[in-house]
């Protein structure tokens, strides 16, 4: 009997077509809604494979529901949302799509930099809504990007790319991370500081780290009440990193002065989160690698994984 798939979202059938050949696959058929949890429950029991997506939690339960898994291939590179240490013990594997999204996600950080600094969303809503009366000398007035110092937190892959970026703008870049980056301190002259001493001292701050207990809450009261009353704070990495409470009482009370937040902490983010009343705030619906070759090319990361561990070949991209 062919081994069995199950996919939690509609795929593109290009990418998908190939694994059918070989493979029974079943799939979820909605791209926008999340497969349901008795859905995934049901489903893994009889899968050999899974191929997930960064809204579908693998925990525990789904891993011990699952007595045939071989692999769970989780169409992201952040893996917060799978169980590593029940899928460890069980001896199945796990992979991400890391690589192919590290440009684009680095632009979606810096475009909205950009746009958070410049207020561009909040200035195109008043055009849309008829509230544009005149020019105006300080209408709409933001920070200015070109020249001002960034700190990243979490120097990956993607943190260096954004660091680059920023070199096109002037911008002496600072960065925070478990370890130093020598070839890219010497390359490209970015300096490393410990938390507290960047906080103080860039004007940005682009949060790029990875979701774990370490860094989950690393951004809260204490942290924010030390950067510049001007700081604008971009997170584009997950959002449990940053306390949302405490972030929205910084920016109500001007203790910082805006932030650019492509992720939340629950998602899709309730609209009665107080954070979307601020105007402060710059929203996106968790968009960092959504270009129409990366979200290809991590989907063919995907199935690849699957292919090559179906067929008893070692997948790129293994984290357990
Ligand atoms: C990632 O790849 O981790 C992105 O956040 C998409 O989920």
């Amino acid at each position: 009997m062919a081994a069995r798939i199950f996919i939690t979202r509609k795929m593109e059938e290009q990418v998908v077509a190939p694994l059918r050949e070989k493979f029974d696959v079943r799939m979820w058929d909605s791209e926008s809604e999340k497969a349901p949890r008795d859905v995934l429950l049901r489903e893994v029991v009889e899968a050999d494979a899974l191929w997930s997506v960064t809204a579908d939690s693998i925990d525990q339960e789904v891993l011990m529901a699952a007595p045939k898994l071989k692999i769970v291939s989780n169409m992201a590179v952040g893996y917060n949302n799978i169980d590593l240490e029940v899928a460890k013990e069980r001896g199945i594997i796990v992979t991400n799509t890391p690589d192919v999204l590290t440009n684009t996600t680095a632009d979606l950080a810096f475009g909205l930099l950009i746009a958070t600094a410049r207020r561009l969303m909040e200035a195109e809503d008043t055009l849309r809504k008829g509230q544009w009366t005149s020019w105006s000398p300080m209408g709409y007035t933001g920070m200015d990007v070109g020249g001002a110092k960034l700190g990243i937190i979490g120097m990956g892959r993607i943190g260096e790319a954004v660091a680059r970026r920023a070199k096109g703008f002037d911008m002496r870049v600072l960065y925070h991370n478990r370890s130093r980056k020598p070839e890219a301190e010497a390359a490209y002259g970015f300096e490393y500081a410990e938390l507290d001493a960047l906080l103080k001292e860039v004007d940005f701050v682009v949060i790029l780290a990875p979701l774990t207990p370490e860094t989950k809450g690393m951004i809260g009261e204490r942290e924010l009440g030390l950067m510049k009353k001007t700081a604008v704070l971009i997170n584009v990495a997950r959002g449990g990193i940053v306390d949302e409470t405490a972030l929205y009482h910084a920016l109500k009370e001007g203790q910082i002065w805006a932030a650019g937040l492509d992720v939340f902490e629950k998602e899709p983010v309730p609209l009665d989160n107080p954070l979307l009343t601020l105007p402060n705030v710059t929203v996106l619906p968790h968009i960092g690698s959504a270009t129409i070759k990366t979200r290809l090319g991590m989907m063919e990361l995907s199935a690849q994984a699957i292919l090559d561990t179906l067929e008893g070949r070692e997948p790129k991209n293994r984290i357990v």
